[in-house]
């Protein structure tokens, strides 16, 4: 993915920043895009997961709409050239101003989270004279597997509707003609490896689907989320995610409506392992127990370690040209963190890496999803910019 021979282009950016492989990206759009076709199925992308202009346009050129959770999103993937009619508006609290944006857009669907929500995008569309499409979006209490912050399915969460209130949304739909209900909506959580999870999905979705065709209600839209994972452990090895047998799952588990379009929205799978955090070796600081290898990226860079225990792959660069990429190198045993002032600020307690030095540079893999987008500027530092592979000299 990093080749060597990069490694001397990569060293004259200013570190820390992030790397993108369009040629991985394109790989991996083109990949999604042949899963979707076989089977009909289309697909949003979840722009929370990464915004950088260069990516978006690459995204929306291979055919994909766009998925939003907030006012900003929509209006940024108009901007990126993401068509109306391919915009989907999700998230538990889309504000006055944020509604009347997607309103002004003309999205596609609003993937409404509750009852009250409903009232209140009927209430803004009748003002503007318009018909609000949406779906809605339901909770189905389904167990994703994954780490409890990602996980959105489950009845303790605070995303989608109810079984005990579909009764009561039905009645506010049909009771405002400024909303049509176009379908339903999914998404049970992220970074979902175990691909039977969206089995149970499909297998929850038949019965609730059954639910509103008994009440003559007309579904001609399913949309189940994104979710799929990526392979943080072997990055280089597994590059592309399993698209195939994701939208495998879902062919042989879900039973569409006659005539029903099924709609995805992956942000991870189709952006993680393209984008490189790459940072230089500050110090080495040999403790009493530990050897710190510390970097100039912090958890303001990426913050997934932090916030949720992620493992992101840490290669030395340098030292792997050093070593002409032997495997059987010495390696030391270091405590990987970063320059911020807290100690979550921690990239990995145990790593073994070649020896290292002052000025080497030291790549955190798979940094491509919810990396620069959850960029912030603690301790007043920088944000890290991108860098792509067309720009190696
Ligand atoms: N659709 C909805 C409604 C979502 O909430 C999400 C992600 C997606 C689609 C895209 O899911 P994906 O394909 O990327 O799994 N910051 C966390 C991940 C948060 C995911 C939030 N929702 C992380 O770094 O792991």
């Amino acid at each position: 993915m990093l080749r060597k021979e990069n490694i001397p282009s990569l060293a004259i950016w200013e570190t820390p920043f992030y790397y993108y492989n369009l040629d991985l990206l394109d790989r991996t759009l083109t990949a999604c895009r042949q899963g979707l076709d076989r089977y009909g199925y289309s697909a949003h992308f979840a722009l929370k997961a990464n915004a950088e202009p260069r990516i978006l346009e690459r995204i929306c050129q291979a055919g994909f709409g766009a998925d939003c959770v907030s006012g900003n999103e929509v209006a940024l993937a108009v901007r990126s050239g993401f068509a109306p009619d391919q915009i989907v508006f999700a998230g538990v609290g889309k504000s006055d101003r944020e509604i009347n944006i997607a309103l002004e857009a003309g999205i596609f669907s609003f993937n409404c989270e509750s009852i009250p929500e409903i009232e209140v995008i009927g209430a803004l569309a009748a003002a503007q004279g318009k018909t609000a499409r949406i779906a809605l979006r339901i909770n189905p209490d389904v167990d994703a597997h994954t780490h409890h912050y990602i996980s959105t399915g489950k009845k303790e969460n605070k995303f989608g509707i109810s079984p005990w209130m579909f009764e009561q949304a039905l009645t506010v739909i049909r009771n405002t003609p400024s909303v049509e209900l176009i379908g339903l909506h999914f998404h049970v959580g992220s970074q979902i490896t175990d691909l039977s999870v969206f089995a149970t999905l499909c297998k929850r979705v038949n019965e609730i689907q059954q639910w509103f065709v008994d009440r003559g209600v007309k579904l001609p839209h399913l949309n189940l989320g994104g979710g799929l994972g990526i392979n943080y452990k072997h990055p280089t090895e597994d590059p592309i995610p399993n698209f195939e047998g994701w939208f495998e799952q879902v062919y042989r588990h879900l039973t569409p409506l006659p005539g029903q379009q099924i709609h995805f929205e992956p942000g991870r799978s189709l952006v993680g392992q393209c984008g490189h955090l790459i940072s230089r070796v500050l110090y080495i600081k040999e403790g009493l127990e530990k050897r710190f290898l510390i970097l100039d990226a912090g958890m303001n860079d990426l913050i997934r370690p932090a916030l949720y225990q992620a493992h992101h792959r840490i290669e030395n660069l340098s030292a792997s040209n050093r070593t002409d990429w032997n495997p059987d190198a010495e390696t030391l045993r270091y405590e990987v963190v970063g320059p911020v002032c807290e100690s979550s600020d921690l990239w990995a307690p145990e790593v073994d890496l070649p020896i290292s030095q002052r000025g080497d540079l030291v790549a955190l893999h798979s940094s491509g999803a919810y990396g620069q987008v959850m960029g912030m500027r603690y301790n007043q530092r920088d944000l890290a910019p991108a860098h792509y592979s067309d720009e190696l000299a």
